[in-house]
């Protein structure tokens, strides 16, 4: 890495495009995610097509694995920049107007980004150790992995919890998706409009998405 580029991407700027395009990989991720999930519908009961859909993501292999190292390194990043861009707004402007959308004005989504997304990373911890890290390293098996998101969804304390990490997941997007369009570089009047919309509507859809589980299973799975 050149000396420029070194110096940009520790900027405030560089780590403000490193903060959205990271956010935006992994809007990427949970839009593939709630679309995977998605499959558990296709047959509640027997859970053919969400064990399909689970086999098929097991059989990448060292895939698989690479992945899942980069969407740690993806969270990693995005958190450890965001602590720093807090921590020196926090410095610059001790009181006040801590936080701003970009446009000049704050939005009670705008303002409250660090601690959306402080309670974001403490239910996903949660959420890995329902489903990733429940037979230790090793994925665990698709049919036990069926079963497993059925039982977790069904239990009040946990469906709360992910209708919680659910509506937390849409008012972080609801800033963050637009914002990361101005932090990467996008600027411009008629598209800030439009990426404003697309992260409103992609807020919402994600929102609906993922509490969908949790009160279809307290509704419809609560006798399975
Ligand atoms: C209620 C909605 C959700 C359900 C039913 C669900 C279900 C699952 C399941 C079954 C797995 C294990 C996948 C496997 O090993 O094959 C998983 C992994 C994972 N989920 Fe979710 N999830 C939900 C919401 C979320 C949300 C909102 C996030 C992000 C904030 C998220 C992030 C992850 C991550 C990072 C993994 C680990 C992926 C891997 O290691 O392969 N999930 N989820």
């Amino acid at each position: 890495m050149s000396d420029g580029i070194g110096k940009f991407l520790l900027s405030s700027l560089g780590k403000k495009l490193i903060m959205g395009a990271t956010g935006l990989m992994l809007v990427g991720f949970l839009i593939a995610h709630l679309l995977g999930n998605l499959s558990i519908y296709g047959d509640v009961e027997g859970g053919s097509s969400f064990i399909a859909y689970a086999n098929k993501l097991h059989d990448l292999g060292p895939l698989l694995i690479a992945m899942e190292v980069g969407l740690v390194a993806l969270f990693g990043i995005h958190i450890w920049m965001a602590l720093k861009i807090t921590a020196e707004n926090r410095a610059a402007r001790p009181q006040g107007y801590a936080y701003n959308n970009n446009f000049g004005k704050s939005t009670p989504a705008s303002r409250s980004m660090p601690y959306t997304g402080i309670a974001i990373l403490g239910l996903l911890i949660m959420h890995l150790i329902h489903f990733r890290f429940m037979k230790g390293i090793a994925a665990p098996e698709a049919a036990e992995l069926h079963e497993r998101v059925i039982d977790v969804m069904k239990n009040p304390l946990w469906a709360s919890l992910y209708v919680l990490l659910a509506v937390l997941i849409g008012v972080h997007l609801m800033h963050g998706f637009r914002s990361a369009f101005q932090s990467i570089g996008v600027n411009h009047p008629r598209l800030n409009g439009l990426f404003k919309r697309i992260g409103v509507v992609l807020a919402i859809l994600l929102a609906l998405g993922f509490a969908s589980f949790p009160i279809v299973a307290i509704v419809a799975w609560r006798n399975m």
